[in-house]
């Protein structure tokens, strides 16, 4: 089966608010196992679930670059929530459904993240850095929000010029 397609901005299913996960169905663990999937085929280090068009609170991430073949152990996150947060860190992020960027964002350097794994099981995960950049990214997505979000107006303004240029010119070239 072909990997499932990720959203890409300006797609306005990213910028819904995504639902609490109540029960875990077949469906969840499917969603999960697609998730994975994409992101290591990219490869990414962090997919939200909406991404895949889907408006529910499942996030995974996976922010350790393991020798060739070793095995991954990612962490599959559902209705996570940031419950402490302090420090400051810019971090230069890029994100799988807005092509052609990079910019830096300022986000909180340390994080306690709460969230249920896929058996129902409470985790809370303390993290600092990349993996808690990673943390707040994913968090926004399944708050409507991108990191162009976060940049300055006048960045996010020529990212936008810029990307609907480049699907015109798509558009045009397919037609
Ligand atoms: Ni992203």
């Amino acid at each position: 089966m072909p990997l499932r397609e990720v959203l890409q901005f300006p797609d306005k299913r990213l910028a819904r608010v995504s639902e609490p996960i109540g029960k875990i169905s077949e469906q969840i663990r499917q969603l999960a196992a697609d998730m994975l999937e994409v992101m290591y085929d990219e490869p990414g280090i962090g997919l939200a679930a909406p991404q895949l068009g889907e408006a529910i609170r499942l996030i995974v991430v996976d922010t350790e670059w393991p020798e060739d073949g070793a095995e991954r152990n990612p962490l599959v996150l559902m209705n996570p929530e940031i419950v402490e947060a302090d420090g400051s860190i810019t971090w230069s992020e890029g994100c799988l459904s807005v092509p052609d960027l990079q910019a830096d964002v300022e986000r909180s350097e340390r994080v306690t993240l709460a969230a249920k794994d896929l058996d129902g099981k409470a985790l809370e995960i303390r993290a600092e850095g990349l993996q808690a950049v990673c943390f707040q990214h994913e968090i926004d997505h399944l708050d409507g929000l991108l990191f162009i979000d976060r940049i300055s107006r006048l960045k996010r303004e020529m990212y936008v010029r810029k990307r609907k240029k480049q699907l015109r010119q798509d558009q045009l070239e397919a037609g």
